[in-house]
């Protein structure tokens, strides 16, 4: 449970964080849901902190889409009897509700349901017709959802490199990019991959890219996993070939939902491994010879996750009530604050407790801070130790490297070199297997991981003055 706060020293931080931020009173329909439809948050006092690993879901998504399932009949879609053709046209509505809340014209790009983002990415990576002679191309800063594409790209002979990321901002210079995509471009199949913002610092890198990269004959992929729920995107704008994203990221509920958003002229260059029921209009035994279906279908494997699709609906329905430049203000706001509060905060020496990784204004920037915390004598604090001393608060934060090893890299000043050695020490190689225990073993004395805040739709002043004062306990 939460350690006693000082109330009255929580209201006067509070009052002159709207002063200096009096663009968080726009925000202020976010509070009001936070007592109705996330008030189960207070009631066990929680701070949670982490929605860039998950979002949360308002209690009136569950319920109407409980009701909705309670109310009706549903069959497996597809069919034509009438509860599987009730179910086909919820998911129907699903895909064109997705649509509208991307401004996506339905002619130009498919909704492809996956069950995440990484899954969507799979299905591009598998499916790209990458060669000998073509290239993949990604920026140091990527989830490994993106950077295990380079698999499918390199067992299919074709040339894999990184785009780096200059300190201390964890951005690539525009230059740098475009020296990249001129210098990199084969004229063949060419794939670039980027997010639209980091999992790791928070860092949005530029929307532009994609039309930029495109002009030179790249297709792109925008992951936009850790963009979109705080963010709006508009696909009549900037428009990616292929845009992976999870749902439960953007509003809690469901799980296991996830759409590849992909140009449907680049869908017909993709080469599926293999088919699957729901797949094919035709597969023969005895010919040997099967027919892809058109569009989303040749990519929706099997029956897809049709009883949980409609709550896809409901939570894009809910995330324009609350309205996306809302929950942007509010995390903005909130993370700079955040960004302000932190480097404040020093032991007797004068030495700042935490570094942050990234820039240090929200230009450009989400609601994620990633930091590590530092003893008086510079020594790190290990990351897991912070978590679990948060946890002990009640404080859900997210340490370690997010599944972004680029981004972790550069941060924390872990060389090629380093790396390189880890990996080739001969018991390493013998055994194969490489753990996080061997890991921090080899880069003795840096830090192997680091500290996420994350704010998101639900998220208040409480939550981050919360976090702002188990940093002060440690230097107290
Ligand atoms: C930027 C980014 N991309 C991809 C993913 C993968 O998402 P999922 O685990 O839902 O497939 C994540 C998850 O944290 C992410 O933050």
């Amino acid at each position: 449970m939460a350690v006693n706060l000082d109330e009255a020293a929580l209201l006067q931080a509070e009052r002159e964080f709207r002063e200096s931020h009096p663009e968080y009173e726009t925000t202020s329909r976010c509070d009001e849901l936070r007592e109705k439809d996330f008030a189960r948050l207070d009631a066990a006092d929680h701070a949670y902190l982490d929605y860039t690993g998950g979002g949360l879901y308002a209690a009136s998504q569950i319920a109407r889409h409980q009701q909705m399932l309670a109310d009706n009949v549903f069959g497996n879609p597809h069919s034509v009897n009438p509860t599987s053709l009730a179910m086909t046209d919820l998911c129907e509505q699903a895909r064109k509700r997705v649509h509208k809340f991307f401004r996506a014209s339905e002619e130009e790009y498919a909704v492809i349901f996956t069950s995440n983002a990484s899954h969507a990415l799979k299905l591009v990576g598998e499916s790209y017709p990458f060669g000998p002679g073509d290239h993949y191309l990604m920026t140091f800063d990527n989830h490994n959802s993106v950077n295990g594409i380079r698999e499918y790209a390199k067992a299919r002979g074709a040339a894999v490199s990184y785009i780096p990321l200059a300190l201390p901002n964890m951005r690539t210079p525009m230059s740098e990019f475009r020296n990249y995509i001129r210098d990199n471009r084969t004229g063949n199949n060419d794939l670039f991959a980027y997010p639209a913002q980091s999992n790791f610092s928070g860092v949005q890198h530029p929307l532009e890219y994609i039309g930029e990269a495109q002009a030179e004959g790249w297709d792109v992929v925008l992951d936009a996993a850790a963009y979109v729920p705080t963010n709006s995107l508009d696909l009549s704008v900037h428009k990616p070939d292929f845009m992976a994203l999870s749902f439960y990221k953007m509003f809690g509920y469901p799980t296991g939902i996830g759409a590849l958003v992909a140009k449907r002229s680049k869908l017909a260059k993709l080469r599926r491994p293999w088919f699957s029921g729901g797949t094919i209009t035709v597969a023969s035994v005895q010919g040997d010879r099967y027919y892809m279906a058109e569009g989303e279908a040749a990519f929706e494997d099997g029956t897809l996750n049709y009883l949980t699709i409609p709550a896809v609906t409901i939570g894009l329905d809910y995330l324009d009530e609350v309205g996306m430049e809302n929950i942007h203000e509010r995390c903005c706001c909130l993370a700079d604050w955040l960004l302000h509060e932190l480097p404040k905060i020093r032991w007797s020496n004068g030495r700042p407790l935490a570094r942050i990784y990234g820039p240090c204004t929200t230009n450009h920037r989400g609601g994620t801070v990633t930091m590590n915390f530092y003893g008086p004598n510079g020594e790190v604090i290990d990351h897991l130790r912070v978590e679990e001393e948060a946890a002990r608060d009640n404080i859900s934060i997210r340490t370690g490297c997010f599944c972004n090893p680029g981004g972790g890299e550069v941060a924390l000043d872990l060389t090629e070199n380093e790396l390189v050695g880890c990996f080739t020490q001969p018991h390493i190689v013998e055994s194969a297997k490489f753990t996080p225990e061997d890991f921090r073993m080899c880069v003795d004395g840096k830090s192997t991981g680091a500290v996420r805040v994350s704010f998101g739709l639900a998220s208040n002043f409480r939550d981050a003055y919360r976090f702002v004062q188990f940093a002060r306990r440690f230097v107290e």
